[in-house]
């Protein structure tokens, strides 16, 4: 599903729904997680995210149009998990962005639902062996437009899940993604540059989290797994 807004064309249940927001809100997850955070509420508006932590004290992290949100303790940057500025392990997070939450949120009804990043890759694969269900790769985008990072993260699962037995014929999407993979791997990830993902992180002098978030397999347990109302470490 190549954008949040193409989701009602597709059947979510019983099936896994893979979310991905490659730059930069599911790479942040996983980061969020590695670095102890104990669970992450994803919430659509800013509004709620605040209130959560007002109310219950959570870290509060928001991003719109890539720029962090006044007000919040973070904004989506990976680091902010990474750079020991603020305390965060032991502690709950609450974090909205302009697409990767919103996409999550709508993608509930699913049998399982994880996040995708290339840090967890491996993880994400893991599951869906286990699982033995169809999977949905639900693309975060940018705007309801398709985007090639989560794109590309779509089409390197599909690789991965084909090796496992997976039929990725079934659907076009997935050739598709599979096949843009193909291309873009033996440059990886410089293929991605001229994306427009890249182009606005470097505008917001972010180049440094498009080069993390592009590593794969870092984080090769790491699975943000939801369960009943937050996302725990699967
Ligand atoms: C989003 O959810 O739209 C993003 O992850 C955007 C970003 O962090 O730049």
């Amino acid at each position: 599903c190549f954008s949040p807004d193409l989701l009602s064309l597709y059947d979510l249940q019983g099936r896994v729904a893979v979310i991905v927001d490659v730059l930069r809100a599911t790479s942040t997850i996983v980061t969020a997680l590695a670095a102890g955070v104990t669970e992450v509420f994803p919430t659509a508006t800013l509004e709620e995210c605040a209130a959560l932590g007002r109310e219950h004290g959570y870290i509060t992290a928001a991003e719109r149009d890539g720029i962090a949100a006044a007000g919040f303790d973070l904004g989506n940057s990976p680091f902010g998990f990474l750079d020991g500025k603020l305390p965060v392990r032991g502690r709950a997070l609450a974090i909205s962005t302009t697409n990767g939450t919103l996409a999550l949120r709508r993608s509930l009804a699913a049998e399982a639902v994880v996040c995708g990043a290339f840090l967890n890759l491996k993880a994400v694969v893991d599951f869906a062996v286990a699982q033995q269900r169809d999977v949905l790769v639900v693309c975060a985008g940018w705007k309801g437009q398709f985007c090639l990072e989560d794109s590309l993260f779509g089409g390197a699962l599909a690789e991965r899940l084909a090796a496992q037995g997976f039929d990725i014929t079934a659907s076009d999407a997935a050739l598709a993604a599979l096949h843009l993979w193909q291309h873009a791997k033996p440059t990886w990830p410089h293929y991605l540059l001229q994306s427009a993902a890249v182009r606005r992180l470097n505008a917001l002098e972010a180049h440094d989290d498009f080069t993390y978030c592009m590593q794969i397999d870092t984080h090769p347990d790491l699975l943000p797994l939801w369960q009943t109302d937050s996302l725990v470490r699967g």
